[in-house]
C-alpha cells in the first residue's frame, strides 16, 4: 500500500474512490454535502433511497457520479453524528479498506478527519484510518493451495488535508502503516502452525529482520549456550520437547548508547501442557502461545521501519512445551539463572519458567525498562476477556505509562494488583519458589513468580492470553499488542525530546 495526502479540490480528484463519512439517519458530513451538491445530488437521493442509513459497517458505493472527476464515491457509515465511538471508527474504516479491496476500486482518498471523535485529533483519525486498512487487508495463505492474489487490490490511500496538515498527516499515515504491518508480521507468526512456526523458524526470521534494517543486529544463543549461561529453569521447559530452544535478541539502536527499554516475549511455539496434559478440547490454539514473542517481532520491525530515535531490545525466549520421558514432571525442582530454585507444581505453568531466565538475562542490556508480554494465564481471560490486556508492574509509573499507551492507541490495557499480600501463595517447602499459587488470582499469582526475577529494575508484564488471538469462527492472531507498545515508544521519545 502506498499512503498520500491531498489538498486538491475532492471534485477535481482524479482517483477510483472518494471515501465520505454519513452518520445515523442518513446525515451527511460536510464533504458528503459538498460532493452532493458537485453532483446534482447524486448523495441525497441514494440516502432518500433508503439504501444507505449510516450505521458503522455499512458502505454504499455510488458509480460515475456526474460533475465529479473520481470514478465511484462510497459512502461509510459512522454511526451518531456527534457520538460516534472509537469502536465505530475503526469498524467504519476496517470495514471500507475490506470492500475497497474486493471491488475494482485501486486507489482511495478519505475525508474522515471530519468525523466527530472526543478527545482525538485529526492525526489520530489519519493514523488509525491507515493502520486498520493495513491490517484489514492482511489475509493468511502460508499454508492454503487457494492464495492466488486479487487482480485489483487496493494500492493507494490518500488523505484530504488542508496545506497546514499535510506534514502532520504524512507523518500520522507512515506511523499507522508501519503499525499495521507490524500487526501483521504479528499475526503471520502467530497463525502459522506449530510444525512450521518452531524456535529455530522464530530465530530465522528474527535474523531476517536483522537483515532487513542495518539498525536491528540479531544475535542467537542455542541450549549449549544457555547451559553455560545457567538457564536450568528455561531449558526444563524444552527438555520435553525434540525442537532444540533458542534464545534470540534483536538490538534496535536508535539512539546512540543511551539505557534501552527491553521488551522480553513469551515464545513457546506450542504448548500443549508437558506432563500437566492440557485436555485436547482447543489444544490446537496453543500454537498462539507465541504470540507475545510475535508482538516483540512485530513493534521492532514497525521502530525499524520508522526509524524511532530509541533503543529497543528484544528479547525472545522459544520453547515447545510437550510431554516426553524427559519432561519436566510434577515435583522436580530446577535452579534459575538467577540461582533461586523452583519446585515445578504444574509443568504446564511453563511460561513463567522460561520468562524468568530472559529476564535475568536482561539485566546484562542496563535497561531503563523491561516489559514482558506473555500468553501468560487462561486466568485472565476469566477477569478480563477478549478486550483489553492485563497489566501488572513494581513501577506504578511505568504501569501508568502502559494505561495512558493503552488508550491513545485504543489498544487497551487494565492494571491488576500484585501486593505482598499475594507473594505467599508460592510458598514451597523444597524449593526456593513454586511454580503456581493455587486457584484463586492465577493472572496475579504468575505476575508475583515474575516479580521474583525482576527486582533489579523497573518492569511490567502484560499479560494477552485473551486479546492475542480470536477464537471460534473467525480464529485468528489480532496483531495486539503492537499498537500499544509502539505507542508506549513513541510517548517515551515524546517525553523525553
Ligand atoms: N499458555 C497458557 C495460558 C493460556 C491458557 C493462554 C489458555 C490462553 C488460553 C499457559 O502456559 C498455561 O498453561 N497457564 C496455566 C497456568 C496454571 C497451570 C497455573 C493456565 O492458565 O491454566
Ligand atoms: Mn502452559
Ligand atoms: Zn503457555
Amino acid at each position: 500500500m502506498q499512503y498520500f495526502v491531498t489538498t486538491d479540490a475532492l471534485a477535481s480528484l482524479e482517483t477510483d474512490c472518494l471515501a465520505v463519512a454519513i452518520y445515523d439517519g442518513g446525515e451527511l458530513s460536510p464533504s458528503a454535502a459538498q460532493l452532493d451538491e458537485d453532483s446534482q445530488g447524486a448523495v441525497q437521493r441514494v440516502i432518500d433511497s433508503g439504501d444507505m442509513t449510516g450505521k458503522p459497517r455499512q458502505t454504499l458505493f455510488i458509480h460515475h457520479p456526474s460533475g465529479i472527476k473520481a470514478t465511484r464515491l462510497l459512502l461509510v457509515g459512522f454511526g451518531k453524528k456527534g457520538k460516534t465511538t472509537e469502536n465505530d471508527f475503526n469498524a467504519a474504516t476496517t470495514t471500507m479498506a475490506q470492500v475497497l479491496n474486493d471491488s475494482g476500486a485501486q486507489s482511495v482518498v478519505c475525508t474522515f478527519t471530519e468525523v466527530e471523535l472526543s478527545n482525538r485529533s485529526a492525526a489520530w483519525k489519519v493514523r488509525q484510518t491507515a493502520c486498520n486498512t493495513e491490517s484489514a487487508l492482511y489475509k493468511y495463505t502460508q499454508t492454503k493451495s487457494d492464495n492466488k492474489p486479487l487482480e485489483k487490490p487496493l494500492q493507494q490511500l490518500s488523505f484530504a488535508a488542508d496545506d497546514a496538515d499535510t506534514a502532520a498527516f504524512g507523518q500520522a499515515l507512515a506511523q499507522g502503516s508501519a503499525i499495521g504491518k507490524g500487526m501483521n508480521l504479528a499475526k503471520e507468526l502467530g497463525n502459522l502452525p506449530g510444525n512450521i512456526c518452531t524456535p529455530t523458524y522464530l530465530a530465522e526470521q528474527a535474523v531476517k529482520l536483522g537483515q532487513q534494517f542495518d539498525s536491528v543486529k540479531t544475535t542467537v544463543l542455542e541450549e549449549a549456550d544457555m547451559e553455560e549461561l545457567g538457564m536450568g529453569s528455561f531449558l526444563s521447559v524444552s527438555r520435553g520437547s525434540r525442537q532444540p530452544a533458542k534464545l534470540i535478541t534483536m538490538e534496535y539502536n536508535g539512539a546512540g548508547d543511551a539505557r534501552p527499554v527491553v521488551l522480553v516475549g513469551k515464545g513457546l511455539t506450542f504448548d500443549a501442557g508437558g506432563i500437566s496434559l492440557k485436555p485436547s478440547q482447543g489444544m490446537d490454539e496453543m500454537k498462539y502461545d507465541m504470540c507475545g514473542s510475535a508482538s516483540v517481532l512485530g513493534t521492532i520491525q514497525t521502530i525499524a521501519e520508522l526509524g524511532l530515535p530509541i533503543n529497543v531490545v528484544g528479547v525472545v525466549p522459544s520453547s515447545e512445551n510437550l510431554p516426553d520421558g524427559d519432561a519436566n514432571k510434577p515435583g522436580d525442582v530446577v535452579t534459575s539463572m538467577a540461582g533461586k530454585t523452583i519446585e515445578i507444581l504444574n509443568t504446564d505453568a511453563e511460561g513463567r519458567l522460561i520468562l524468568c531466565d530472559a529476564l535475568t538475562y536482561s539485566e546484562r542490556f542496563n535497561p531503563d525498562i523491561v516489559i514482558d508480554i506473555a500468553t501468560l494465564t487462561g486466568a485472565i481471560i476469566v477477569a478480563l476477556g477478549s478486550v483489553t490486556t492485563g497489566v501488572m508492574a513494581n513501577d506504578q509509573t511505568l504501569a501508568d505509562d502502559l494505561i495512558k499507551a493503552g488508550n491513545d492507541s485504543y489498544d487497551r490495557t487494565w492494571q491488576l494488583p500484585i501486593w505482598d499480600d499475594y507473594q505467599q501463595q508460592l510458598d514451597s517447602n523444597f524449593a526456593d519458589i513454586a511454580n503456581v499459587g493455587g486457584k484463586e488470582a492465577g493472572s496475579v499469582t504468575a505476575a508475583c513468580f515474575l516479580s521474583r526475577f525482576t527486582e533489579k529494575f523497573t518492569w511490567a508484564h502484560l499479560d494477552i492470553a485473551g486479546t492475542a488471538w480470536n477464537s471460534g469462527k473467525a480464529k485468528g492472531a489480532t496483531g495486539r499488542p503492537v499498537p500499544l507498545l509502539v505507542q508506549y515508544l513513541l510517548n517515551r521519545i515524546e517525553a523525553n525530546s
